[in-house]
């Protein structure tokens, strides 16, 4: 795993956000005072979840409102996909996101 580094500070109050991390972009979201990090783009037809919304523990997407589980990002009952998740950690004044080292063969 190889993590980076996103000073708290420089996250907005937003409950739902782009984040950039190793030029790559991915959607932030902050609920109950946790941090949940998850990819870009919407599994169902790539809608753009960082516009979307969070309710009962699901981000929601503003496409087609299909739902992904906050924990675990998979997708409510009957959609029958999975929304790419990534492993956070805080360290000091830090969100730390980690990326598998795979990921790194390819870029
Ligand atoms: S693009 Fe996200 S629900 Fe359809």
């Amino acid at each position: 795993m190889k993590w980076f580094t996103i000073p708290l500070s420089s996250l907005s109050s937003a409950d739902v956000q782009l984040i950039v991390v190793n030029s790559k972009k991915l959607t932030l979201v902050q609920h109950q005072g946790n941090y949940h990090v998850f990819a870009n783009k919407c599994p169902h037809a790539g809608g753009d979840l960082t516009n979307g919304w969070c309710t009962e523990g699901f981000l929601v997407c503003p496409i087609h409102r299909y739902q992904y589980n906050l924990e675990n990002g998979r997708g409510a009952i009957g959609q029958g996909d999975y929304l790419r998740k990534y492993p956070v950690k805080i360290v000091g004044e830090n969100l730390m996101v980690g990326f598998k080292k795979l990921w790194f063969k390819f870029w």
